[in-house]
């Protein structure tokens, strides 16, 4: 496993909408470089770029027309370069977005693939033999250019899936895996990777990491070995790298494909959704919502199994919010993303701050913005104080890339920062607690001392016990006498009782509320 994400804590940064610096209304490399030690102030010591790559923007930048040129409203690759320079200086390392899926259909790899004369390129896309010829049950688009077939997509029309062939082809069209079309696309992205690690990127968070081998590569052991191919030389030559997937099936992405990494991510009905955004039932079930009864189950029951799976391997990653999902603000009061905030940075893995949501940015009810939809809502730009655009940028607000919030109370950085029991404040004590105690580290066993529905949730990290409560019930929690047991960090309010004759400790906990405890 590799060293440094043993203390890592990344911050998410969108980076159209962190923070301008030459008031075209969009975010900017500068921007971020500026935004250094305020990062660092979090508590933060990585960052998870999106794409910041050549591209027409169909998919907010998830469209690549150019994996080696970073898109131009940015900066220039040496801006890049740069902001890698200054933030290692700072010990702040950086990943970039890897999207080896799909490219855009603009990049160069595409038009050369779509001509009707048979090129380098022809079977770096997947291609079918006859213009009238459908991909049954999968998108495809017919008629987009002079090549006799119709073509596979990955995710939107503008993004045609590359070529790493068909677990078992059934059709003429469907290569094999071991075609050398198909593994000249594993070297064509195993070269991306190379280019920006060897100019000082730490690693890539992997875009749909999962949808490389296509047809029915059901428990994804097609995909998991086109992964351990491309990384096996990257390994070598950069130990250090770090590889984190957007899959959400740990026992495949790292214990089979070989990822670091992999997020647990918000999909409806599964354990993370049941912590944050369980909503849809129109009664907010979320665990971190204040209410009368607290479950933890329905998150425990799926994530024990997958961290006890693959925590020799690997980790899992909780994250705050990410750029397709909603900011947890949307639902959720402060004081409640406190709670949730400290239980998210104290278990086992690697977090994930997706930026504003330290200060509780609301998810916006804006129009659609560079193939956003929905999404666009958590995209909106960062809050940093109260002057024009919220301190985002000096351009005109109507030139802005999406609307600041319009709202007067808006949070801000500037805001919070004076307020000692602010989101803000509290993100940065935990952090910085979890950053001082090695018991936090990515690496340390989750020992679950207390799992059940309608208590407080209690877990302990070597020496520090912490509890949760997000009810609004106080509860009692009894725990084996602890003696000479320190309080180190509390969220709300907690009272500590002694009981000698049972030689039990006990911990009364208000409603809202969340504390480490020291063990001797
Ligand atoms: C997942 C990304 O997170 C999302 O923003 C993008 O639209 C799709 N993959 C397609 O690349």
């Amino acid at each position: 496993m590799i060293d440094w994400l043993r203390d890592a804590v990344f911050y998410e940064i969108y980076p159209q909408s962190f923070y301008d610096t030459n008031g075209d209304g969009i975010g900017d490399f500068k921007g971020i470089l500026r935004k250094l030690d305020y990062i660092k102030s979090l508590g933060c010591n990585a960052i998870w770029l999106n794409p910041c790559f050549d591209s027409p923007f169909s998919d907010a930048g998830y469209d690549v027309r150019d994996y080696e040129k970073t898109a131009a409203r940015y900066g220039t690759n040496e801006d890049l370069v740069q902001l890698f320079t200054e933030a290692h200086q700072k010990g702040i390392r950086i990943i970039l977005d890897l999207v080896p899926g799909h490219t855009s259909e603009e990049h160069p790899w595409f038009k050369e693939s779509g001509k009707a004369e048979k090129n380098k390129y022809s079977g770096r896309y997947i291609w079918t033999e006859h213009w009238m010829q459908p991909i049954p049950g999968h998108p495809y688009v017919a008629g987009n250019c002079d090549r006799d077939g119709t073509y596979y997509l990955n995710f939107f029309q503008c993004q045609p899936a590359l070529n790493y062939g068909f677990l078992h082809p059934t059709e003429s069209w469907q290569k094999p895996m071991d075609d050398p079309d198909c593994l000249a696309t594993r070297d064509a992205i195993r070269e991306v990777i190379r280019f920006w690690l060897s100019k000082g990127c730490d690693g890539f968070r992997v875009d749909m990491a999962d949808s490389l081998v296509k047809e029915d590569d059901e428990n994804k052991s097609g995909t998991c070995e086109v992964w351990r191919d491309i990384l096996a030389p990257i390994r070598k030559e950069f130990p250090e790298a770090v590889f984190v997937s957007e899959w959400n099936r740990p026992e495949q992405s790292i214990n089979s494909a070989g990822f670091d990494v992999d997020f647990y991510l918000d999909w409806p009905g599964n354990g993370y959704h049941a912590l944050l955004r369980d909503t849809e039932s129109g009664e907010d079930k979320s665990y971190f919502k204040k209410g009368p009864e607290s479950d933890i189950t329905r998150f425990l029951e799926e994530y024990l199994p997958r961290y006890t799976a693959t925590k020799e391997n690997g980790y899992i990653a909780l994250i705050t919010c990410n750029h397709d999902t909603p900011r947890p603000r949307r639902t959720l009061t402060p004081d409640e993303l406190k709670i949730a905030y400290a239980m998210i940075f104290t278990l086992p893995g690697v977090p994930f701050l997706y930026y504003g949501d330290e200060i509780g940015m609301r998810y916006l009810d804006v129009p659609t913005k560079e193939g956003g939809y929905t999404r666009t809502g958590s995209r909106t730009p960062m809050q940093w104080d109260h002057t024009e655009n919220c301190g985002f940028s000096k351009a005109k607000p109507e030139a802005l890339y999406l609307p600041v919030d319009p709202d007067k109370k808006a949070p801000t950085v500037e805001s919070e920062e004076k307020d000692a029991d602010s989101l803000l404040n509290v993100v940065r004590r935990v952090l910085k607690f979890r950053e001082s105690r090695k018991d936090f580290r990515s690496d340390v066993p989750l020992e679950i001392l207390q799992g059940e529905k309608g208590k407080p949730f209690v877990y302990r990290r070597e020496r520090m016990i912490c509890m949760v409560n997000p009810s609004s019930k106080e509860e009692t929690v009894e725990l084996p006498e602890l003696h000479g047991a320190a309080e180190q960090l509390i969220i709300g309010e907690i009272r500590m009782q002694e009981d000698k004759e049972k030689k039990k400790t006990k911990v009364l906990m208000h409603g809202g509320s969340f504390a480490i405890l020291k063990v001797q």
